[in-house]
């Protein structure tokens, strides 16, 4: 499920990717850069590369380094920001020269002058602050050509302690600007006072719309306005003319790109564009998430990692099933039909749970054939759980074959195969977990001995399992050859109910044949001599270790044991 909702993600994220690579409002060819002023998008160096014909940038290249100017070359652009442009100022100025003539820049042909930003997409900002420069002039902004709509004046006369910097009337006059004006009137109302106070042949009145940040009064200005051009007047940028809300229902012409989001512009008209959070570029072309796209190289990374590194475990695992006969045991099952529904697969981490992790604690017993653990499944059963210790092909047909016959029988005193494990590098069984020990731990006489067996309890565990071996022998279609019947392998209960466990190298006998020839497997002591001399097996081979078993029931003694004396050796070999 987690890997699904990462799979999800990242298919988003890609999607995302692929939309940002298709989606390119701005032809590739189109220069960012004008001199060493950068033009982003929507405003664009050539028409074909601007959103629409006011973003349009001419680069005039007579400049060194070039200058960019909108408006088809009458506004000089300084800088181009997120919502904002810089532009160079209008001065508006006339200057005297000499006693009685007066000259007009050509801004200022007449008295009512402004700017005016109708029908485009910029506004004047609030950044902006009027400068009245002048000895004796007052000016008088209004929002509308011709009207009355008059904002508060500004008045700047020339006095003593005029200073560079100070801007409160005495030669500089300054008043604030209202954001989002879309046009800008000044009125020259006239002079205030006589000319006494200037000295110099040349003294200019001018106003000025600047950046506030920007200008610092300077006396010289009164006389020298070469310089005021170079101020800039900030401007408010929107693109379209209506509100998101409408924007974003023409899909075709929405400005705002792949992970951006849409905001009004502050000033009424038009709309901005801006990243969502996480994401950063121009939201008029798309956006990136640069610490997403990072995450999102690292999530998809890590689980690329993970899914090969879950596929390399699994073809581990189909590879130590195979190895460990899976196959084999699925047609040898297959091929009996119906002898499995008791028997279940586990997976190896069920059995790694079940073992605590296969803790030294844990351990029952342990020989040639492996290592056998107390196992508690999830429902709380106990569990024997046998870890074997086959490697090689020989051994593994073995293990199989205990498989398979132990998935064919059942009977009380039999151990009960319930299921097990292929997928790990050495083969598991589980077993149903007889509590008591085998039956070779009770008969010892040393001190060791777990308890002291009474005659009724050793006469029904010898009943027992003559009773299971006579089932293996005959009340299965197949008579099953256990090859390794010992007082070890007899486990029992808590009430002493004896169970017959290990067939590792049991055989199943083909009903035609009343013997077969092997290898010699058994266990010295227990094996049956003839069996010994001729390789030849039958069920009469159990019939004879079980007799072992007998002797040992009746006597307590060990069939091999360096303790006795020689000559009880020698008969129970030679015979
Ligand atoms: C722009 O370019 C000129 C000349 O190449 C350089 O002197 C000036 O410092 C540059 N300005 C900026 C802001 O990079
Ligand atoms: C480019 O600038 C030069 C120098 O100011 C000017 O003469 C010319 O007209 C400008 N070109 C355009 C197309 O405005
Ligand atoms: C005032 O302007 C003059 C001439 O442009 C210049 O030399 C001077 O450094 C300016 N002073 C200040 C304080 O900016
Ligand atoms: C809005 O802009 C579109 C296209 O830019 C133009 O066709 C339309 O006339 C404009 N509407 C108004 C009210 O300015």
């Amino acid at each position: 499920m987690a890997s699904m909702a990462i799979g999800f993600f990242v298919v988003t994220f890609l999607l995302q990717y692929l939309l940002l690579a298709s989606v390119d409002a701005k032809p590739s060819h189109c220069q960012s850069k004008c001199g060493n002023i950068t033009i982003p998008y929507p405003f664009g160096i050539g028409e074909e590369c601007s959103i629409d014909k006011w973003f349009t940038v001419y680069c005039n290249t007579t400049f060194h380094p070039p200058k960019p100017f909108l408006a088809g070359g009458e506004v000089e652009l300084i800088e181009v920001s997120q919502y904002e442009i810089r532009i160079k100022t209008y001065v508006f100025s006339s200057c005297n020269i000499g006693k009685n003539t007066i000259t007009f820049n050509q801004n200022y042909m007449s008295t009512f002058v402004g700017v005016v930003f109708e029908e485009t997409p910029f506004t004047l900002s609030s950044k902006n602050m009027l400068i009245v420069l002048g000895c004796n002039t007052v000016v008088r902004p209004t929002r509308s050509f011709g009207t009355s709509d008059y904002m508060s004046a500004c008045v700047s006369t020339c006095g003593d302690g005029m200073k560079n910097g100070l801007c409160f009337g005495n030669g500089c006059c300054e008043n604030s600007i209202p954001q989002g004006l879309k046009a800008f009137y000044i009125e020259k109302i006239g002079r205030i006072q006589n000319y006494d106070y200037i000295t110099s042949l040349q003294a200019c009145d001018s106003t000025i719309i600047v950046e506030k940040e920007k200008y610092s009064f300077n006396v010289s200005d009164l006389s020298d306005i070469s310089s005021l051009g170079n101020n800039p007047m900030v401007l408010n940028w929107a693109v379209g003319n209506q509100s998101c809300q409408n924007a974003e229902r023409e899909r075709k012409t929405f400005a705002c790109k792949v992970n951006s989001h849409c905001y009004d512009s502050v000033d009424g008209n038009g709309y901005l564009c801006d990243c969502t959070n996480g994401f950063e570029g121009n939201p008029y072309l798309g956006c990136k998430g640069l610490v997403l796209g990072f995450m999102f190289l690292l999530v998809g990374s890590s689980w690329l990692c993970l899914i090969t590194k879950k596929r390399k475990l699994l073809k581990l695992k189909q590879k130590f099933f195979q190895q460990n006969g899976g196959l084999l045991l699925k047609q040898q099952i297959s091929s009996l039909k119906g002898g499995t529904e008791s028997s279940k697969i586990f997976t190896g981490e069920e059995l790694k749970l079940a073992t605590n992790n296969y803790d030294q604690h844990r351990i029952l017993g342990q020989g040639g054939y492996g290592t056998v653990y107390k196992g508690i499944l999830p429902d709380l059963t106990i569990v024997a759980i046998k870890k074997s210790k086959i490697i090689d092909g020989s051994q593994l047909g073995q293990f199989i074959n205990e498989i398979i016959i132990l998935t064919q029988i059942s009977h009380r005193n039999i151990v009960k195969l319930l299921g097990c494990c292929l997928e790990t590098e050495l083969p598991l069984l589980v077993y149903e977990f007889v509590s008591n020990g085998s039956l070779s731990q009770h008969l010892q006489k040393k001190s060791g001995a777990m308890s002291y067996l009474c005659w009724e309890d050793r006469l029904r565990i010898a009943a027992e399992t003559a009773g299971a071996l006579s089932y293996l022998h005959s009340a299965h279609s197949i008579p099953i050859i256990h090859r390794d019947v010992k007082s070890a392998n007899i486990l029992l209960d808590n009430n002493y109910t004896a169970k017959v466990a290990d067939f590792g190298i049991s055989r199943l006998t083909p009903l035609d044949e009343t013997h077969i020839n092997t290898l010699v497997q058994g266990t010295f002591g227990y094996l049956d001599p003839e069996y010994l001399r001729t390789s030849q097996l039958t069920e009469k081979s159990d019939v004879y270790s079980f007799g072992v078993v007998l002797v040992e029931l009746l006597t307590g003694e060990k069939p091999v044991s360096f303790e006795r004396s020689e000559a009880w050796l020698r008969i129970l070999l030679l015979q």
